[in-house]
């Protein structure tokens, strides 16, 4: 049987969720924050060590400005009146992307960060502002400042994702099945599953059916 230490996740389909329940995408995001703190409960109960989120791709920018403002009052929020709670249950927050946010959104990030760094029970990968493609820029540059090898041992190392293992598991909700630039290089060997339900339906039955799934598969690595 196999273990499960990474689950990373698309989570996909709010908008289309709100525009259906609420006639509103940003009513789609609210409803989509509460199955995050369903699927993070979860994979406490399933001992996952590595959750990631994809919260906020470097693509995202490119919604309107009430969206984006809607999606960071709802991350503010979450971190000022959370972030305690998660520190009591031994969850690790970090941020994976760029920090180019407000300086507000960026004092906070680094203080979530900060409280939790030490805890061990979860870590919690939150993709802000993230794209895979800029971050192996970022990674390759590094390797030419530091005139280290090109090899996969240091590619790795110089990506925000350094010292994290590979994802076991990728999910992504709301029907579609692409990448969307997620984790290119860490998810070579990834079991992907891509879920038919939006992001605020999917739920503990539906994470724990897929964790299932996963325990039983034939990885082989290339080999036979
Ligand atoms: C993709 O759905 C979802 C996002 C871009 C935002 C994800 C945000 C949350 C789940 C809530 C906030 C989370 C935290 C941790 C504060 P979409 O809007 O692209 O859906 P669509 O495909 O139906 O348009």
């Amino acid at each position: 049987m196999n273990s499960v230490k990474h689950v990373a996740i698309i989570m996909d389909g709010n908008g289309r969720w709100g525009i259906k329940n609420k006639k509103s995408r940003n009513l789609g995001h609210k409803e989509g924050l509460k199955t995050v703190e369903k699927i993070i409960k979860s994979s406490i109960k399933n001992k996952i060590r590595y959750l990631t989120l994809y919260a906020f791709s470097t693509e995202n920018w490119k919604r309107p400005k009430k969206e984006i403002n809607f999606l960071f009052n709802l991350l503010e929020s979450f971190l000022v009146n959370k972030i305690s709670e998660l520190n009591k249950q031994n969850i690790k927050l970090k941020i994976i992307g760029k920090k180019k946010f407000s300086k507000k959104i960026n004092i906070l990030l680094n203080k979530s960060e900060k409280q939790t760094f030490k805890n061990k029970k979860l870590q919690i990968n939150l993709a802000l502002n993230y794209g895979s493609k800029s971050e192996l820029i970022n990674a390759f540059n590094l390797i030419k400042i530091n005139k280290v090898k090109i090899n996969e041992k240091n590619i790795s190392k110089y990506l925000f994702t350094s010292n994290i293992p590979d994802p076991d598991l990728l999910i992504r909700t709301g029907s579609t099945q692409r990448l969307s630039n997620f984790l290119l290089w860490q998810i070579a060997y990834s079991e992907i599953f891509f879920e038919k339900k939006l992001w605020p339906d999917f739920n503990e039955n539906d994470y724990n059916k897929i964790i299932d799934k996963f325990y039983n598969i034939k990885r082989n690595f290339g080999n036979i």
